[in-house]
């Protein structure tokens, strides 16, 4: 059974998605979330790790150097053994040390069809806002590997939505969200098999 940390800012919907997942869906038997991390201590995202039993870290991004806290998430990380790091809205940069030790190993989601609408500042309802405004006629998550830019790592999986003319941000977003929860368990086995053949 593979060992996923999980790391958030906010609600952690794609969370639950990958909780359920290894629960009752595609990960079952594959994988199991054993620490989920958040930078944020008011994050719903915790709340849900605890009703799972799942061990859940608040580091308080806003309340340490940070030096300490990157750190702090590398001692965690390392500490819990785990196989792979998955970002889930999670809204803070991963330090170069933990990207070099686990590369190929963090994934992150993006609610765009990258390499369109990502980079620096371009996150949540951002993203879905200049996708509106450019007028594209579709859009869609993204499931990637975290280099040490934002949203550059080579794509994993992505799936298109269409994008309609009376649409609204939100429109989108919760659009592009029902596919986020799909794809994005798909995208964490499809890694974890690749990363069996190799071993
Ligand atoms: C998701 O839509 C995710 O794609 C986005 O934040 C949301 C988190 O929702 N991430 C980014 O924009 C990263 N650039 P959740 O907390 O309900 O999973």
């Amino acid at each position: 059974m593979k060992k996923l940390s999980v790391l958030i800012s906010g609600g952690g919907s794609n969370l639950q998605a990958i909780i359920d997942s290894t629960k009752n869906g595609i990960l079952k038997g594959v994988a199991e979330v054993v620490v989920v991390i958040s930078n944020n201590p008011f994050a719903y995202g915790l709340e849900r790790a605890k009703k799972e039993n799942i061990k859940a870290v608040a580091l308080d991004y806003k309340n340490i150097a940070k030096t300490d806290y990157d750190n702090q998430l590398y001692e965690l990380i390392k500490k819990c053994n785990v196989d792979l790091i998955c970002l889930a809205g999670y809204l803070k940069k991963i330090p170069c040390n933990i990207i070099k030790e686990y590369k190929s190993k963090i994934l992150n989601i993006h609610p765009a069809l990258l390499p369109k609408f990502g980079g620096k500042g371009m996150y949540g309802h951002y993203v879905h806002e200049a996708v509106v405004k450019a007028k594209e006629k579709k859009s869609g998550p993204t499931v990637h590997f975290v280099d040490e830019h934002y949203d550059t790592g080579s794509i994993i999986l992505q799936k298109e939505v269409p994008v309609y003319e009376i649409d609204t941000p939100d429109d989108v977003a919760k659009r592009v969200l029902v596919q986020e929860h799909i794809i994005y368990p798909q995208a964490i086995k499809k890694v974890l098999e690749k990363y069996d053949n190799n071993m």
